[in-house]
């Protein structure tokens, strides 16, 4: 007798575990890149994803300032836990790959968003699509330079696939022009190196005539060496990113443009997508959003950007809005 219940108990449960990939709770975890407030977004609309959802809870991570080895050892250590989904925005794609691939053969779903490993057998990118956004910045740049003068480039990484795609669609924007890029400077996402480059950058080329800053960190640090060197509104500034500090500085007119990303969404999007991974199965999931057509390297879930100036400050509040992103930075 008692036999017999165990056996209806165990089947009972395992066709539960088994209806359709159907686990609640379910466990994801979030790898961000460094300490900054774009990444602070990207945790609130993960956990403002995961909310919505039934049964689901969130593990945050951010290493202080760019740190592959942290972030590999990380997600190692979410994989021995055994969570259901990750999402990594990952520093250096290749350091990543063998992590991801051992997640995945463990039936952990692993979507990248902010950055990009297209090669690494993830089912998903949710983010910007970043060579596009750095052409966006490069046309910016070629307004309001009139087509010439020295520019330098400020980013917080030159392995991170968002940074490298951001210089190049930048580059691609200014070819036939005579705008030069003078230097590339790398901070690894150190906010006290990001202004020491800039002003390094504004005392080796006394003729610079503009900054491209490519992470959220760049576009601020400028502003502040520009500043400090009694050049603001003369030597031009076009960046990534709308934080606070960045919206603070175009009402200024420190900063000339900026390129703002959506990392709340970004964040949001991709609890609802590990979910629905996890809960639904992946080719449910990846259907869902009309990426189940595409080879895996070419899954992108665009989340789209708006490039803002002083005269374009509040219609772009409008569209947060409209888009139900909070606004509680203005
Ligand atoms: C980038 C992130 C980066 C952040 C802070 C953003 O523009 O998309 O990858 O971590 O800036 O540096």
């Amino acid at each position: 007798m008692l036999f017999w219940c165990l056996l209806v108990v165990s089947i009972s449960c395992l066709s539960l575990a088994f209806q359709g990939e159907r686990r609640v709770p379910v466990t994801i975890a979030g790898i961000g890149k460094s300490i900054h407030a774009y990444w602070r977004e990207v945790e609130l609309g993960m956990k403002k994803g995961a909310q919505e959802l039934k049964g689901c809870q969130v593990h945050w991570f951010v290493p202080p300032k760019e740190d592959v080895r942290v972030q590999v050892s990380t997600m190692e250590s979410f994989i021995a836990r055994g969570v259901d989904g990750i999402a990594i925005g990952p520093s250096n794609p290749e350091a990543i790959k063998s992590a991801v691939q051992v997640a995945l053969k463990r039936g952990i779903k692993v979507i990248t968003f902010d950055t990009d490993a297209p090669d690494s057998g993830r089912l998903l990118y949710v983010g910007t699509d970043n060579e596009r956004a750095g052409f966006e910045a490069g046309k910016v740049m070629v307004q309001l330079l009139k087509g010439e003068g020295k520019v330098a480039i400020c980013t917080g990484s030159l392995t991170a696939l968002n940074s490298i795609q951001r210089m190049e669609g930048f580059r691609r924007a200014l070819k036939g022009t005579k705008i030069t890029v003078v230097e590339v400077y790398n901070d690894r996402e150190d906010r006290a190196s990001a202004l020491s480059n800039a002003q390094a950058a504004l005392q080796k080329y006394p003729d610079l005539k503009g900054f491209y800053g490519v992470y959220a960190f760049n576009g601020p640090a400028c502003a502040e060496a520009v500043k400090m060197a009694g050049k603001a509104g003369k030597v031009v500034i076009v960046c990534f990113d709308a934080t606070a500090e960045h919206l603070k500085l175009i009402r200024e007119g420190v900063i000339s443009a900026t390129v703002a990303q959506r990392p709340y969404r970004m964040g949001y999007l991709a609890s609802q997508i590990l979910y629905q991974m996890v809960t639904e199965g992946v080719p449910s999931a990846l259907k869902k959003w009309k990426m189940d057509r595409l080879p895996i390297e070419k899954r992108h879930l665009d989340t789209g950007i708006d490039v803002v100036t002083k005269e374009g400050l509040s219609s772009y509040r409008k569209r947060l809005l409209d888009l139900g992103i909070p606004v509680e930075n203005w």
